[in-house]
């Protein structure tokens, strides 16, 4: 995916449509979104009942005539209609005070590196229904180093992980392009269900998926050398009532080997594909986490012991996307053939 700049510099807003949140930037305004990626409808009416933080909060909870929807999965907009209902909803009188100042509204979005044509047609689409008259595309991997400070446009290594919710990218740069990378379908989310499944299997507790925090808690401590325990309530399998259980946190560590043996795999993957002079700077850089996931407690400890390589864990990971983008629209990224000129 090439990146214009120059195109980009004339855009006006940036977005970062994730699985687990949406993220939107606005020039001269900044952050203006950043949302659960959730959309709550009256299955009788049709009408949007709520969306972001509120819509999330009702997972689980519904009546009947209620659906909680996620429009983004995978790194794809699944739902192109629920999700520009979504936006609108969120972005609301915010980005209509732009698009009256500005009629030729220009629209720059994130998209996995390998995305489809039909992912970045869906993500067009989705822009394309709130108001912008053009849609740039960068791939997230780029933006996401772009916006962690990396030094993407020298001729040097950059390995970057982008550990979203349902994807997680792994990708080497060097002169502002991706040269080696692949995509895995893990994330936060995949190891939140690890978790859950464990604690049925094991336990015959059922567990809401928003109360894996306390076992993420218990990871950190896992990486380090307390035993403290996690302790997480549920329902019983066979009773239906409420119960407690303590978890140690060695076997929290167990119960993620899955997805964490997924993510060493892909980072070696991409390591095997890299032409050897890149592979080298990376023993000085090492590979920095983004993505909301990345501050998994013990991710960055846990890819250290397994790959030998230092790892970094980005400033503010979860928004490394969008903030690349924003840093490509105020025209902070030079271009290449001026970046090596003294
Ligand atoms: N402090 C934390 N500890 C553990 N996990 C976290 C933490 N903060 C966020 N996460 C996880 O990060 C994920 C969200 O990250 P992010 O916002 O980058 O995802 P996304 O961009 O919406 O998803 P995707 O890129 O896959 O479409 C969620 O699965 C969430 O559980
Ligand atoms: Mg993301």
């Amino acid at each position: 995916m090439t990146i214009r700049l120059d195109q980009l510099r004339r855009c006006t807003v940036a977005v970062d449509l994730g699985a687990a949140r949406t993220r939107v930037h606005l020039k001269q305004a900044g952050l203006v979104v950043d949302e659960p990626s959730v959309v709550a409808v009256n299955t009788y009416s049709g009408a949007l009942m709520a969306v972001g933080s509120v819509a999330e909060r009702m997972t689980g909870r519904t009546p009947a005539h209620i659906r909680v929807i996620r429009p983004v999965t995978g790194g794809m907009v699944v739902d192109i209609d629920m999700a520009q209902r979504m936006l609108r909803a969120m972005v609301g009188g915010k980005l209509r005070r732009a698009w009256r100042r500005r009629p030729m509204l220009r629209a720059a979005v994130c998209v996995p590196y390998d995305a489809d044509p039909l992912a970045r047609r869906a993500a067009v689409e989705t822009l394309a229904g709130v108001g912008a008259r053009r849609v740039e595309l960068v791939d997230a991997p780029t933006s996401a180093g772009i916006g962690g400070g990396l030094p993407v446009q020298r001729a040097e290594a950059t390995m970057i992980l982008v550990c979203g919710a349902t994807t997680t990218q792994v990708a080497v740069l060097s002169l502002g392009a991706i040269v080696s990378a692949t995509t895995v379908p893990l994330g936060g989310e995949t190891i939140s269900n690890a978790l859950v499944q464990h604690l049925r299997n094991e336990h015959e507790l059922i567990l809401p998926s928003q109360a894996v925090r306390p076992l993420h808690i218990a990871l950190a401590s896992a990486a380090g050398s307390s035993t403290t325990g996690a302790e997480v309530h549920g329902r019983d399998v066979v009773t239906g009532l409420a119960r407690t259980v303590v978890v140690d946190p060695a076997e929290v560590r167990s119960a993620i080997q899955a997805p964490l043996t997924g993510l060493l795999d892909a980072v070696r993957t991409v390591l095997h594909r890299c032409p050897p002079d890149l592979v080298a700077d990376l023993v000085d850089s090492g590979m920095t986490l983004t993505g909301g996931a990345a501050l998994l407690p013990g991710l960055d400890t846990s890819m250290r012991q397994h790959t030998g390589m230092s790892v970094h864990i980005a400033e503010e990971p979860a928004v490394c996307a969008v903030k690349g983008l924003a840093a490509m629209l105020d025209g902070a990224v030079r271009p290449l053939s001026l970046t090596g000129r003294r």
